[in-house]
């Protein structure tokens, strides 16, 4: 961890991530008592904005609090949090704006204990094509020689392996991997963190989370809502970069890795490359693509005027991967993805084999889920005598729900949870930059089959309505590898 005076950069300061997600954490960690004492935090963009301006913007998506008994505690935080506050404005490919950072990075430092450590955290909130410059800007003009040094960075992380590999290489020539820290949000979510406790900390999970048990594993992202406002940003990715090559591929890669040997972020992080590295491509026909079209007065993804007309772009897909390696070889890992849905919610499903033989066939099968968001949750349905005088077996479940277990904790947001391990230096959920080579191998044949690359016809999507389930074929695509639907599957 940084001995010392830090100070926190956030670059992007006016956009949305900063506004929705940086400075939200920020203000809970500084409230919970969890940063520096002496920290400070710097806001800088191109937006011109008066040092109150600023403070507004940066605060405006911070909520009070639900018991009004903490409201005069939440002011006196709010208070406090804009006195630690500050901003420059400036642009990103020119060295004046960041000769003028610096200067302010000074004159706050200044007042700092001689021989004091002047550490810097600079955090990148930035679009990507200003991403490279940003990097070395900083590097040249702002960084510390008298403390360390930390740059926090973002996805998107290229298109593709080669876009990723320039990026990277780029960004290398500055900055050492050890001050690198690449942000994958989901790896900030409690349930993706407890992941590792419940495979590793359970002889009961670990003894079956393999394929002489498992059938099937789903892994499932939904949103309620559409690209609405972002369309442009949205159709140069699509949904499978904006979350499965990234968000979904991490979870997947915690819930089949091997046992680290220990908890340091090398070990962890070794696991995880091993068990990516152990994955084929994805090939066309293990996939499914939808876009979604108007319905109940909700405009299709091709009625927003900021998408390209006529655009092929995916926002929904259903992938099925597979990781050849001893534990998990013939296991279909089930990834779907998808934006205007009709419900909001990210899952993991492990489906158990069928009861074959015996007193009991068919029977409903065992599923372990793991509810990431909404409502933390982990359950395994199990079957179980129906009371009576009758012998009969019926699903039922084994709820652990964090809202009624844990009534006292509050479940910190993935910012809150990364922006600390930043500070404190703790890697093991930041992502490697092998980690993130592998990832690409893994999705970019199936990226350049969708966006016709080498001069072939770009597939097409299923249309499907907003707020619908999916493409009409979804449910048939899982039941393909083997997933069968229990009553709320
Ligand atoms: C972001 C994607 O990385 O993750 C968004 O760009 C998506 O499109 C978001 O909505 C989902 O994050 P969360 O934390 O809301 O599940």
């Amino acid at each position: 961890a940084f001995i010392g005076e830090t100070v926190f950069v956030v670059l992007g300061a006016s956009g949305d991530l900063a506004k929705k997600k940086t400075f939200p954490a920020l203000f809970t960690l500084f409230r919970q008592g969890h940063l520096p004492s002496d920290i400070h935090i710097v806001g800088y963009a191109r937006t011109k904005m008066t040092p109150e301006e600023f403070q507004t913007r940066a605060t405006s998506y911070i909520k009070p609090p639900k018991n009004k008994e903490h409201q005069a505690e939440f002011e006196t935080a709010l208070a406090g949090f804009h006195k630690i506050l500050s901003y420059v404005s400036g642009p990103y490919d020119q060295d004046s704006g960041y000769q003028d950072l610096e200067k302010h990075l000074r004159e706050i430092e200044s007042k700092r204990a001689k021989g004091e450590k002047r550490n810097r955290i600079f955090y990148m909130a930035l679009p990507p094509s200003v991403f490279t410059e940003a990097a070395a800007g900083l590097k040249k003009n702002n960084y510390s020689t008298e403390g360390g040094n930390r740059l926090i960075v973002e996805k998107p992380f290229g298109k593709d392996l080669e876009s990723c590999r320039e990026m990277m290489s780029a960004l290398k020539a500055e900055w050492a991997e050890s001050e690198t820290y690449r942000i994958d949000h989901y790896l900030g979510k409690e349930m993706v963190k407890n992941l590792l406790v419940l495979r590793f900390g359970n002889i009961v999970l670990d003894a079956v989370l393999n394929k002489n048990s498992v059938s099937n594993v789903q892994i499932t992202f939904k949103e309620p809502f559409g690209t609405e406002g972002r369309g442009g940003y949205f159709d140069e990715f699509g949904i499978i970069r904006d979350v499965c090559q990234n968000h979904l591929l991490q979870a997947l890669s915690v819930l089949t890795m091997e046992r680290p040997v220990s908890f340091s972020a090398e070990d962890i992080r070794d696991e995880k490359v091993k068990v990516l590295r152990a994955i084929p491509p994805i090939k066309p026909q293990d996939t499914l693509l939808g876009q979604y079209v108007a319905a109940d007065g909700k405009p299709g993804y091709l009625d927003d005027d900021t998408v390209p007309k006529g655009s092929t772009c995916p926002t929904f897909a259903a992938l099925t991967l597979f990781i050849n390696n001893p534990r998990w070889e013939g296991v279909p890992f089930i990834m779907k993805a998808g934006k205007a849905l009709n419900e909001g919610k990210v899952e993991i499903r492990v489906q158990f084999k069928d009861v074959t033989s015996g007193i009991f066939t068919d029977i409903a099968r065992d599923e372990l889920v793991v509810r990431i968001q909404p409502d933390e949750a982990v359950y395994l349905k199990l079957n179980s005598k129906l009371p009576g005088l009758i012998t009969k077996a019926v699903p039922t479940e084994l709820n652990l729900n964090y809202s009624e277990r844990f009534t006292d904790v509050e479940v910190p947001q993935a910012y809150e949870a990364l922006i600390l391990d930043a500070i404190k230096g703790d890697r093991s959920n930041f992502v490697r930059d092998d980690e993130l080579d592998v990832a690409w191998k893994i999705f970019t044949p199936i990226l350049h089959w969708i966006d016709g690359v080498d001069g072939g016809e770009k597939p097409k999507p299923e249309p499907y309505a907003y707020g619908s389930r999916g493409p009409a074929d979804s449910a048939a695509f899982s039941a393909r590898y083997g997933f069968r639907r229990t009553e709320e599957g």
